[in-house]
């Protein structure tokens, strides 16, 4: 089965089965499934993600279960559950229009609801763990439905137990969120102040931070349907302090941020962009030409060329910064 239409790089691929999940029972049938079952499992969200540098020889399964209600509410806050198949943008836009404010910064990331408490999705200040409540998800084990509150999912930037213990372990079912129903915003990003101000706005509503964000990100990152991509191919490198400062000495325009206790995370785009990558290629896999952190399909790309080429990045900002490059997709 062609993977081809369920990611987002452009790059051929097939997978020798392929499930499409739209309820836990499902899932159950497959862990009792006598072939099925001992394969190795691939779970797809929006596939916005994954970089294919191969055939897959084990079992896709796409979570396809759409839903979202309120299943709470107070003076306050509306809790709102949505089922992991629902698309994240449409939902962020969707709670907007609902006038449930906090993920506004998180509008227009690619991918599905299911998906985003897994890295922690985050951008222009706001990560998803600042809205999330709990979620279910299917363990597979135990053929059980577990519900894990906001600590259990121990979240990190672009991390989560997902990727930790329960890696491979359980599947996402469903994301229950608390939204303001105060608009409490998140401007700080200096971005988005530099997008307000251009366009006159002083009294900015949730939905004019949503905008300045979408228009930040059409302007900077390229469009998946037109462009094969990942997003941010790579994490912003968190190091020590001191080695920061270090670096810092040597080059006193280096990008960097607090990230608690003795770290800081250091701009991987700026790593790149000074290394001088921005807008070059390797073969037909890119560096985009708007934000280095993101590397481009520039037409017919196979994921070894997307690999060679992140593999170059990753040699040259070690040699010239001493600062090891993690890429963030599923590379498969
Ligand atoms: N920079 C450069 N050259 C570049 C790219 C960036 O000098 O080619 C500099 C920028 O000028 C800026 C700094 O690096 O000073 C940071 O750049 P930017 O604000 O674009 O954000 P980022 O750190 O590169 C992260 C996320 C993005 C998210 C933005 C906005 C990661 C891995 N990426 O990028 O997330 O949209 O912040 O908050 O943390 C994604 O994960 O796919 C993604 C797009």
């Amino acid at each position: 089965v062609s993977l081809l239409p369920f990611h987002t790089f452009g790059i051929p691929c097939e997978a020798k089965w392929l499930v499409e999940v739209d309820a836990v029972e499902t899932l159950s049938e497959l862990k009792a499934h006598p072939t099925l079952s001992s394969q190795p499992w691939l779970v797809l969200g929006g596939g916005s993600n994954l970089l294919p540098t191969k055939d897959y020889a084990g079992l896709v399964l796409r979570m396809t279960a759409k839903g979202k209600r309120i299943i709470k509410e107070d003076d306050d806050h509306v809790w709102i559950k949505a089922e992991a198949g629902e698309n994240w943008h449409d939902f962020v836009q969707w709670t907007l229009a609902n006038q449930w404010y906090g993920l506004e910064n998180l509008s227009l990331i690619p991918g599905t609801v299911g998906a985003s408490p897994i890295q922690n999705i985050g951008a222009y200040g706001v990560e998803v763990k600042d809205c999330f409540e709990s979620l279910t998800a299917w363990h597979k084990a135990d053929d059980t439905v577990i519900t894990l509150s906001n600590a259990d999912c121990q979240f990190g930037y672009r991390d989560s137990i997902f990727k930790q213990a329960l890696k491979d372990k359980a599947i996402i079912l469903s994301v229950t969120f608390r939204l303001n129903k105060q608009p409490s915003l998140k401007t700080a990003y200096g971005e988005i102040a530099k997008e307000l101000a251009n366009q006159h706005i002083s009294e900015p509503t949730p939905r004019h931070v949503a905008d300045a964000v979408i228009a930040i990100r059409q302007r900077k990152l390229p469009d998946p349907t037109q462009i094969g991509n990942a997003g941010s191919f790579f994490k912003n490198p968190v190091i020590a302090t001191d080695i920061a400062d270090e670096i810092a000495t040597r080059f006193p325009n280096v990008v960097r941020y607090p990230a608690g206790d003795g770290l800081t995370k250091l701009a991987a785009g700026w790593l790149i962009d000074q290394c001088g990558w921005k807008g070059k290629s390797l073969g037909n896999a890119g560096v985009y030409e708007q934000q280095a952190l993101v590397l481009v399909n520039r037409g017919g790309a196979t994921g070894e060329e997307v690999l060679a080429l992140s593999n170059a990045i990753i040699k040259s900002v070690q040699d010239t910064f001493g600062v090891t490059l993690e890429p963030e997709p599923i590379i498969l």
